[in-house]
């Protein structure tokens, strides 16, 4: 068969020797069609987080295909939408919350913003339109989103036709400053005026290439945000759902965003859907009745899609029933202690380490090797994505001792084997 798949984030040079053909998921594992299985060590591009095929979320999805498999939610509503914007509410620092749902990360952080946005014009401030995330974040490909988060190894071609009014630096930890605040406290406060929001990736920049930061930053980004009238926007897509050992990343900083973005964990990958939910205060301010019109004319065709909610619904009641993300801060623990042989590697820059994230940084000098590590990894029946020069292992939290060992084992081979 030819392929007329325009293929993401996939080099051209790399096409003419075919992909796996999946067929099939079962746990952590992928099967193509020759039957050879994989372990996703990328929880299928960090969403997976309960494996696939897991029997109860299947049924769930089985059982509303076969009742109501679409209906909008622009002036209609259903069970499943109703209960899934509850739930969401309750796993908040506080319940006073509505959700606006979307169908993947980048639409539900392209609502985020344009609610900020409206947010500032609904309550008379309509001079506060800047939106602006960290040096190197990644909130989507949409060019909004491009424009709170630019990678520079992959967005170079959109520069022009996204605008950064100003950026937060990078963290950067000195003495005087540990938790790298103060370079970014000082662009919050020059721009008040203008600010209508700040959107981060809590406690690490996923696409930049797993770069962590100190919760410390994100309490003291909270804290400023607040001081000076700018909302807070937590883009929890890549890191919710127990990926950094609690629910959210935010909650390790014990923080209240005023909008929190979720997607990927949040149907355990099962379906398109996310959500942005959104404090009662921003919420309480796009009505109709007033001197001018703050209806929010925003929508997706799939915003809070049956089938999508009857996944989120299974999921959130899995994390629960199998305490994943308890299991998962367990499994995280025993990862680092399992990862510590790879300090001793030459070739070896940097070990990082966030919950289920375990990162090997090689040197810059190996970067000639890291296509030869991928394919072995990948003949073994490991499906690593590097970034850059950086291994990670990223897997379904559900992943037991012995798979992780394996995974854990084939990549210190294969870097062993190559540099
Ligand atoms: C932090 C973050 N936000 C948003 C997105 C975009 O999500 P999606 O690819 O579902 O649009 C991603 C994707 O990796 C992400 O990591």
């Amino acid at each position: 068969m030819t392929n007329k798949i325009f293929h993401p984030y996939t080099p051209f040079s790399s096409i003419e020797n075919g992909f796996p053909n999946i067929v099939r998921g079962e746990g952590i594992y992928l099967y193509d069609d020759t039957g050879k299985k994989y372990v996703d060590i990328v929880s299928s591009w960090w969403a997976c987080a309960l494996g696939h095929s897991h029997p109860k979320v299947v049924k769930a999805i089985q059982d509303q295909a076969a009742v109501l498999q679409h209906s909008i939610t622009g002036s209609l509503t259903h069970p499943n939408v109703l209960a899934l914007a509850e739930r969401l509410a309750d796993l908040m620092p506080t319940p006073d919350r509505h959700t606006v749902f979307a169908s993947d990360g980048c639409s539900a952080v392209e609502a985020s913003l344009k609610i900020a946005v409206q947010y500032w014009y609904n309550i008379g401030r309509p001079e506060k339109t800047w939106l602006i995330g960290m040096d190197q974040g990644y909130h989507g490909d949409s060019l909004g989103a491009l424009g709170v988060g630019f990678v520079d190894g992959f967005h170079k071609p959109y520069e022009k036709v996204t605008q950064h009014p100003a950026k937060l630096p990078l963290p950067v930890s000195t003495s005087d400053d540990p938790d790298g605040f103060e370079p970014g406290r000082k662009v919050i406060e020059q721009h008040a005026d203008k600010l209508a929001a700040v959107i981060v990736e809590p406690l690490c920049q996923g696409s930049a290439g797993m770069q962590m930061y100190p919760v410390g930053y994100l309490k003291k980004l909270a804290d400023c945000c607040a001081e000076n009238d700018v909302l807070l926007i937590i883009d929890e897509v890549a890191m919710g759902f127990g990926r950094t050992g609690k629910r959210f990343a935010f909650n390790h900083a014990g923080i209240d965003p005023d909008i929190v973005c979720m997607g990927k964990g949040l149907t355990a990958g099962y379906m398109p859907l996310s959500a942005a939910v959104i404090k009662d205060k921003l919420y309480n301010t796009f009505s109709d009745q007033g001197e001018k019109d703050c209806t929010f004319y925003h929508g997706n065709t799939y915003a809070g899609h049956p089938i999508g909610c009857a996944a989120a619904l299974a999921a959130l009641d899995i994390y629960e029933a199998e305490s994943t993300v308890e299991r998962g801060a367990e499994m995280a623990e025993k990862m680092k202690q399992w990862m510590q042989p790879f300090a001793e590697m030459d070739c070896v820059k940097e070990l990082r380490f966030l919950g289920m994230i375990g990162v090997v940084e090689l040197k810059p000098e190996a970067k000639a090797q890291v296509p030869e590590i991928k394919a072995k990894l990948f003949k073994d029946g490991y499906l690593f994505r590097p970034l850059g020069t950086i291994f990670y292992l990223m897997p379904p939290l559900v992943i037991g001792d012995d798979e992780l060992k394996g995974a854990v084992y084939a990549l210190q081979q294969a870097i062993e084997e190559f540099c």
